[in-house]
Formats: structure tokens, C-alpha cells, sequence
């Protein structure tokens, strides 16, 4: 459990919080990402939601110039890093533009999804940059950091977009009996305590993305946001209908959309589009972890970063507390000295 230097120098006395805010599919923008990286966790994008590729640069310009003045006014406070996702899936023909606007503006964290690529993490790395790569399981993991990753994102069962099945505790396990480096972890993580709970399996940040949907920078319509209020995990329908890859999306959209969440057929990977047309032909379907049920208003991003920093603290503090009672050690050491 250790983050890589590079990674320790970006993070280092800039989080309010042990959290990366995930890239969510056309509803992280610069407005959002600022607002987490200002707020105290590392905001990010995917670098398909700027649109045409020629606004990445904008982008990126955009919320370096802001953090930048941020850090200005703030240096108390200074603002987290940011990270952009690139999706290393053969079907993102922007791929290649989009690494070469990343290293030229020394994107400080780049978050790789659905592939691992040597090149891509050799150009992150001639910059001081750092990659993080999401995997649903242990398999996947060992083969992204035989590639050059520097850090993992372990997607466990109940995360929103697409998701594994594994329960977070299998997958923690599995992938620290083989990588002391950076684990951040996902699914259905939207409390503080949830987040310390993440630390506590051995990971070192916690991954949070649905949360954020409904917060007022996040670029979602109304509807949406407030369905993540309302919703619960009762609401979260698994299905590889809508991309090729299984996913989790909230059932009110699907049922708008003409389709019945219980008989939904199967699709296979060889439909996963990440070209731009299956955007259009779902943008009503809406993605969901199962972690909403602890969403109860659409706020600003500042404010719910505060309140998971709030209960993340109580958290600490309710095991300080308890601990004294279960105090183990005194007990415990004759009987390990026994066997
Ligand atoms: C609407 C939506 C869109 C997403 N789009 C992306 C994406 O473009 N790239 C990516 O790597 N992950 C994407 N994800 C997955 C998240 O980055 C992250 O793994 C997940 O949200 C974490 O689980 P949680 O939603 O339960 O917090 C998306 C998730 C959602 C809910």
C-alpha cells in the first residue's frame, strides 16, 4: 500500500479527502472537474466528452489555467491534480490525438480504460505523469502492470458505467497479495465512511462516480440528476445491451426508453462503439452505481466533497473510539504465542 513517488509528489498536502472523482461519459466538463480538484479530490474527464478533439487543448488549458489561480488565492488549500481518461479500445480513433494533446500539456494523471498499451504509458511517463488503469479483476490487473502502469482502479461489483461483479473485498484481497502500489476503489462508494472502509481493505484512495451526477456543475440534465436522488440500488439494472460491456444503469431510463429492464437481451463485445454513434443512440440512457441510495439533493460539488470529508472524519473517529473496547492485542498474544 504505498502511491508511486510520482504519484505521492501530485497528491501530496492537496486532498481534503482520499478520493478520485471518476470521468463520467459526457457529464464531466472543465466547470466540474475544477470544482473537485478545488474541493479537495482529483477531478477528471474522459477526453471523449470534448468535442471536436481540437477542445481537448481548451480543456485542458481551461482547468490548468483555473487551478492555477486557484492555488494563487489559496495557498492554504491548494487544489487537488486533475486526470483525463482515455479509452484505449480500438474503436477510439482519437486515441493517438488525444495522448499527444495530454503530453504536451503534462497532463498529471491519466486514468486508462477498456486496454492496456506500453506506448501510453511510456508517454504519460516521459512527462513525470502518472497512470492509473481500471480492471474488473486480478487477471486484467497483472496484465495492466506488466504493461506499465503505475496504479490500479479495481471497478467491483455495483459501480456505475461499466462495471465488474466481483465484491470489492474478493478483489481487494486478490490484488494485495501480489501489488503494494496505488489501488484506488470503486463501486457504489458515495459516503466518507465508504471511503475509509475502502482504505481499510487496502485500498489507497476510494473511486466515486455516480455521486457526482448529481451535483450542480455536472453537465446532466435535471431529470437525470434527480433520478440519482430518487433512486436507490433497486433502481440499477446489469445489462451489456447498451455498449457491448456490462454495465449498471437506472432502470426509470430504460423503461422510458421502451425497454423492459427485466427482459432486456444480451449484446456481445464486439458491439462496443466508442466512435461517437452508440453515444447518440443511448443518450437517454442513464448510468448508475448502486451506491445513490446516499444521495439525498443535487448540490454543489463543494459541498458534497464536504460532507464525505464530515463523515470520513466521524468515521475515523468512531473506530478510535471503539477500538479501545475491542483492544485485541493483550488478549490475543497468549494464545498466537501458543500455537
Ligand atoms: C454515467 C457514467 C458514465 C461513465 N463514463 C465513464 C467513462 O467515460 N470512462 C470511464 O473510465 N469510466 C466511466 N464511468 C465509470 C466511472 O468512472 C466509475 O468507475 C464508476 O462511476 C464508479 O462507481 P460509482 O458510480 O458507483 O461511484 C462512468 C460511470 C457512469 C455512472
Amino acid at each position: 500500500m504505498a502511491l508511486t513517488p510520482a504519484l505521492a509528489t501530485l497528491l501530496r498536502g492537496r486532498l481534503a479527502l482520499p478520493v478520485v472523482a471518476s470521468p463520467l461519459f459526457i457529464i464531466s466538463n472543465p466547470a466540474l472537474v475544477i470544482a473537485q480538484c478545488t474541493a479537495g479530490v482529483v477531478g477528471s474527464f474522459p477526453a471523449l466528452n470534448a468535442r471536436p478533439a481540437e477542445a481537448l487543448a481548451d480543456w485542458i488549458m481551461q482547468i490548468q489555467d483555473a487551478l492555477a489561480d486557484w492555488d494563487a488565492h489559496n495557498p492554504d488549500r491548494p487544489s487537488a491534480p486533475f486526470a483525463v481518461n482515455q479509452i484505449v479500445h480500438r474503436s477510439n480513433v482519437r486515441l493517438e490525438h488525444d495522448m499527444e494533446v495530454c503530453t504536451r500539456h503534462r497532463v498529471p494523471i491519466v486514468i486508462t480504460s477498456l486496454g492496456a498499451r506500453p506506448e501510453v504509458n511510456e508517454a504519460v511517463h516521459s512527462y513525470g505523469g502518472a497512470v492509473l488503469h481500471d480492471i474488473i479483476n486480478d487477471r486484467f490487473a497483472k496484465k495492466a502492470i506488466e504493461k506499465g502502469a503505475d496504479g490500479l482502479i479495481a471497478v467491483a461489483a455495483g459501480a456505475g458505467g461499466h462495471a465488474g461483479t466481483l465484491s470489492p473485498f474478493a478483489l481487494m484481497q486478490e490484488i494485495r497479495a501480489w501489488f503494494d502500489g496505488p489501488v484506488a476503489l470503486s463501486g457504489a462508494i458515495a459516503t466518507g465512511s465508504a471511503v475509509l472502509a475502502a482504505q481499510a481493505m487496502g485500498a489507497d484512495l476510494g473511486y466515486i462516480g455516480s455521486a457526482f451526477i448529481a451535483t450542480e456543475e455536472a453537465n446532466a440534465n435535471p431529470a437525470y440528476k434527480q433520478a440519482i436522488v430518487d433512486g436507490d440500488a433497486d433502481s440499477i439494472v446489469y445489462t451489456n445491451l447498451i455498449t457491448g460491456v456490462h454495465g449498471n444503469y437506472l432502470r426509470p431510463s430504460l423503461v422510458a426508453a421502451g425497454l423492459d429492464p427485466d427482459n432486456l437481451p444480451a449484446s456481445d463485445a464486439s458491439k462496443m462503439n466508442f466512435g461517437g454513434d452508440k453515444a447518440k443512440a443511448w443518450k437517454d440512457i442513464w448510468g448508475s452505481g448502486q451506491g445513490i441510495g446516499a444521495v439525498q439533493a443535487v448540490v454543489p460539488t463543494a459541498a458534497l466533497v464536504a460532507r464525505m470529508a464530515r463523515e470520513y472524519a466521524e468515521a475515523r473517529n468512531r473506530l478510535a473510539r471503539t477500538q479501545p473496547e475491542l483492544a485485541p492485542a493483550p488478549a490475543l498474544a497468549p494464545v498466537l504465542a501458543a500455537t
